[in-house]
């Protein structure tokens, strides 16, 4: 019976500590169910049709903030309340956070039973974030920087406008540079009572081909004419390979072959090789 007992107690003690750990591990926000942003006003229900005979009490946590009977305002002010008792909270502040609970006594001595109240967060609305860019070696890290914002809600990344990955929601997101070399990275970071979202930034650890400097009326010639020198070169190069390569092909085969190699020659020149492809004959043929 006494081990029981000890134990029983035991137990309540190890409850009633979890519950400590919890109301402190938790924080202030995660108590609230109703969220405000610094500077608005927030009306706080009464699910009650007031008597003029009823006397209203609101309580802030446990103290009485405001207490009216009979039509008597007794604490607080006449205007703390709207005409259905309704407690109104203006011009929010942080500390204006806290449990707000109204009671209803009726002239017979009867109380209204179950009026909700609600647990306010007052929060600061958050600050437009900025993303910084951090060059590894081969990898680049996009850092949502939310300034003094609340930590604890997720930051949504958007490559190219579109969303980003759903399951990365931290401050940092990594990506090897090649693949995002162009792609545009935004974050946007919110709390329950604001969210706003950045600037698009581009990876500057490789300079891109094509900067974004000009706009796009400027950009889409200059860029048709850098396509157009790629290919020039492109062209120049595999020619050049291929030479290379049928010249190699001519010393390794029998010279048994090599009667056919003028003719040969001169077909995939025809085909291939005009004259873009003079400048590859001198070089091709001094290393060989
Ligand atoms: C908040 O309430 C006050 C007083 O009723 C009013 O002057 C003010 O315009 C209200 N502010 C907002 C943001 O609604
Ligand atoms: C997110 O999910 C993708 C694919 O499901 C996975 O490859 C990646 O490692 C995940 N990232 C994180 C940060 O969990
Ligand atoms: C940013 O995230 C918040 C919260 O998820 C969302 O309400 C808001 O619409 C988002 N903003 C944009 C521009 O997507």
């Amino acid at each position: 019976m006494r081990i029981v007992k000890k134990m029983a107690s035991a137990a309540t003690i190890a409850v009633f500590l979890l519950c400590c750990y919890f109301i402190v591990s938790s924080g202030s926000q995660a108590d609230c169910n109703v969220y405000a942003a610094t500077g608005s006003n927030f009306t706080v229900q009464l699910k009650h049709v007031l008597k003029d005979s009823d006397s209203l009490r609101w309580f802030k946590n446990k103290k009485v903030i405001f207490l009216r009977k009979s039509k008597l305002v007794i604490r607080g002010k006449n205007d703390d309340v709207d005409s259905n008792g309704k407690l109104k909270l203006t011009q929010l502040t942080k500390d204006k956070s806290g449990r707000y609970r109204p009671e209803v006594h009726r002239e017979d001595g009867t109380s209204a039973v179950d009026l909700p109240s609600v647990r306010l967060c007052v929060l600061d609305p958050v600050q437009k974030p900025k993303v910084t860019v951090t060059c590894d070696k081969t990898k680049v890290t996009f850092t949502c920087d939310a300034g003094q914002s609340e930590k604890n809600f997720p930051i949504k990344w958007f490559m190219d406008n579109k969303n980003g990955p759903e399951n990365e929601t931290g401050k940092e997101l990594k990506r090897p540079v090649k693949d995002v070399l162009n792609a545009r990275f935004s974050c946007n970071v919110s709390n329950p009572v604001s969210s706003e979202i950045s600037q698009p930034v581009q990876q500057d650890c490789i300079k891109s081909s094509f900067p974004d400097i000009c706009g796009i009326d400027v950009c889409i010639p200059v860029r048709t004419g850098a396509g157009i020198l790629l290919l020039v070169i492109l062209i120049v190069i595999v020619c050049c390979i291929q030479r290379k390569a049928n010249l190699i092909k001519d010393k390794v085969e029998l010279p048994l072959r090599k009667h056919h190699h003028h003719h040969q020659k001169q077909l995939v020149g025809s085909v291939l090789e005009p004259d873009i492809c003079a400048d590859c004959d001198l070089e091709g043929d001094n290393r060989i």
